[in-house]
């Protein structure tokens, strides 16, 4: 079973084009999702942090909503031009990004930061 240090989970619920709450697919959430994933592997974090689709997230009128696990870290309104600075302040450094925090974030402590560099291979 792989052992992942983080799960990034993307809203991608759809609803209707016209209902009240929008939802996050048609606010981008499967190109924030997809950009993750690909800016994760170019960096060697591919099998370190996994970008999974979500379901509604229940903060709809904030989408994309975006969830860090296991620190339980809620973004909101996010596109792709966040991408590179949610990987490199909070998921390789440990520093989440402040400016797109959704508010009465749960409690947390210290983030751990995880290192960016490829293992090297077998036998080097
Ligand atoms: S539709 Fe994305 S949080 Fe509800």
């Amino acid at each position: 079973m792989p052992s992942f240090a983080r799960h990034v989970f993307v809203c991608i619920n759809e609803r209707p084009e016209d209902h009240p709450k929008g939802s996050c697919k048609h606010r981008g959430g499967v190109e924030v999702r997809d950009a993750l994933k690909s800016e994760l592997k170019k960096i060697g974090l591919g099998k370190t942090v996994r970008a999974n689709n979500a379901g509604c997230l229940d903060q709809c009128e904030a989408g994309v909503t975006v969830v860090v696990y296991p620190e339980q870290v809620w973004y909101g309104h996010v596109t792709v031009a966040d991408v590179s600075e949610i990987i490199s302040s909070h998921i390789v450094g440990g520093v989440p990004v402040a400016r797109l925090l959704l508010p009465d974030q749960p409690v947390h402590g210290a983030l751990p930061t995880i290192n960016s560099r490829p293992a090297p291979a077998r036998g080097a």
